[in-house]
C-alpha cells in the first residue's frame, strides 16, 4: 500500500476532493492512505501564525520553516519517505514518465505551497523534488495536489481493471491514443471508420498506430522526438 502525507494550510479543500471516484475506490481496495496535514497545527507561534513578510520587501507573504520542518520531522520519525515534493509552477513539469515512477513508491510527502512561496530554505533542506502540473499559475497548491494524487493513484498496481488499464492511455508510449467509437456504427451521416467494423485484429491494430502517429504528429510533434 502507498501512503501520501499531503501537507496544506487548507486541508477540508482537498479531503473532499478525495472522497469521490478513483481515488475512493484505491483507498477502499488499501492500494492507497491519504493523510491530510494542517500546516497551521504544527505552528509554534502565537495565534498559530504560518507565513510572515518577506525580507528585503516586496509583496505577499511567504509561508516560514518552521511549522513545516516540524511537520515533516513529525512524519520522518514515523516511516522513512522515497520523496518529499513540493509542488510549484516553477519545477519540472509532471509527465507520464514522472508519473509511473512516482506511482510505485511507498512513502510519499507533498506540500502545497500557498500564498506568495515558501521559505527558500524548505526547498533547499527538507524537499526531494519539485513538480508543477503546468505551465500555468493556480492560487495554491491544492488543486494541484488533487490532479497530481489522481494520476499517481490510477497507475498504482491493480487500482484500475483490466478494462480500464493505464496501459493504453495517451502519452504512455509517447503518442496520443487513437480514436474509439461505440454503437451505432452510423448516426446520422457520421460513420465509424470501416476497418473498426471488419474485425481484422492486425489491421485494426495497423490502423490504430498510423491514427496515433497522425494525431501527435499534427497536435503534439514534440512527443515523437522524445
Ligand atoms: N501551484 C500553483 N500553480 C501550480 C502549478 N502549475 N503546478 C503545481 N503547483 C502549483
Amino acid at each position: 500500500m502507498m501512503r501520501i502525507d499531503i501537507l496544506t494550510l487548507l486541508p477540508t479543500d482537498l479531503s473532499n476532493t478525495f472522497k469521490s471516484s478513483i481515488l475512493k475506490r484505491a483507498e477502499k481496495k488499501e492500494k492507497v492512505k491519504i493523510s491530510f496535514h494542517n500546516i497551521r497545527d504544527y505552528s509554534k507561534k502565537k495565534h498559530k501564525q504560518v507565513d510572515d513578510y518577506p525580507y528585503g520587501g516586496g509583496s505577499g507573504m511567504v509561508l516560514m520553516v518552521e511549522p513545516i520542518y516540524e511537520c515533516i520531522k513529525n512524519l520522518k520519525s514515523e516511516r522513512v519517505y522515497d520523496e518529499i515534493i513540493y509542488l510549484t509552477p516553477d519545477a519540472e513539469i509532471l509527465n507520464q514518465k514522472t508519473a509511473n515512477f512516482l506511482s510505485i513508491k511507498k512513502n510519499i510527502i507533498v506540500l502545497c505551497g500557498h500564498y506568495k512561496g515558501i521559505d527558500q530554505r524548505i526547498r533547499d533542506h527538507l524537499i526531494t523534488r519539485e513538480i508543477s502540473i503546468g505551465d500555468f499559475v493556480l492560487s495554491g497548491g491544492e488543486l494541484a495536489a488533487a490532479v497530481f494524487c489522481d494520476c499517481i493513484i490510477r497507475l498504482i498496481p491493480g487500482v484500475l481493471g483490466d478494462e480500464s488499464s493505464a496501459l493504453t492511455d495517451s502519452f504512455q508510449d509517447n503518442l496520443i491514443s487513437p480514436p474509439i467509437y461505440t454503437r451505432p456504427a452510423v448516426f446520422r451521416s457520421w460513420k465509424v471508420p470501416e476497418v473498426l467494423l471488419n474485425g481484422d485484429k492486425n489491421e485494426i491494430e495497423n490502423w490504430r498506430e498510423n491514427k496515433s502517429i497522425e494525431i501527435t504528429s499534427k497536435i503534439r510533434p514534440d512527443l515523437l522526438n522524445k
